[in-house]
């Protein structure tokens, strides 16, 4: 059926996509480029971070794409269960269909995991289900391991557990400090995560 007949070919469709956030948002950032660069059809309808002054929240700012800031009174490691509905409201309100944690550096609860079933996807800093947790790259370096990498899965009740979508691989070099390992990690973020949501936009996952 011809594009006139009123259907837009699933190609073309922008999955709208809510991002979460507490840091620098590199990884929203190479997200970014690639929808500006034309290669990624998708569209950030909202940005939102429990951190005020967050880089993340900058880079949404600068392209334009309207900003949430999470204000949570009682916890550090996740959300009163109001503040996260009131969350979920503006993801839905902003038309979210895929929710990409980008950073975001507090448990995901009941709120958000019922609102989004199997549409929240995170990606972390190790191959799982190795070094769940933080600073994933120390433990790496610290464990002597020859090789690890960046991990994007679906986002479950677990701290890092849920489903894995897809993997990068990296070699640990005897030199590598924590931090020598960590910026080689973000490079390969950087190509794995958009082309990860490249595929949720063409389709392929459901
Ligand atoms: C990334 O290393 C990601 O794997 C982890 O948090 C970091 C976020 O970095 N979940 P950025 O804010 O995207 O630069």
């Amino acid at each position: 059926m011809p594009a006139s007949a009123g259907i837009i070919p699933r190609a073309m469709r922008r999955i709208k996509i809510g991002v979460l956030g507490s840091g620098k948002g590199s990884n929203f950032r190479s997200i970014l480029s690639e929808i500006q660069a034309g290669r990624l059809s998708a569209e950030p309808v909202l940005v939102a971070s429990d951190v005020a002054g967050a880089g993340i929240l900058a880079i949404a700012r600068e392209a334009g794409v309207p900003t949430y800031e999470i204000q949570e009174p009682q916890f550090r490691t996740k959300l009163t269960p109001d503040v996260e509905q009131a969350l979920v409201e503006a993801l839905l309100q902003a038309g979210t269909e895929l929710v990409v944690l980008a950073g975001y550096m507090r448990v995901v609860k009941a709120p958000l995991l019922e609102a989004f079933p199997r549409r929240i996807i995170n990606i972390h800093p190790s191959l799982l289900p190795a070094f769940p947790g933080i600073s994933a790259w120390k433990q790496a370096v610290e464990a002597c391991v020859s090789e690890s990498g960046c991990t994007v899965h679906f986002v479950d009740a677990g701290i890092d557990t849920g489903k894995i979508i897809a993997q990068t691989h990296i070699s640990v070099l005897p030199s590598d400090s924590p931090e020598s390992l960590h910026e080689r990690i973000q490079e390969a973020e950087h190509i794995l995560y958009p082309a990860v949501v490249k595929r949720f936009a063409d389709g392929e996952l459901p």
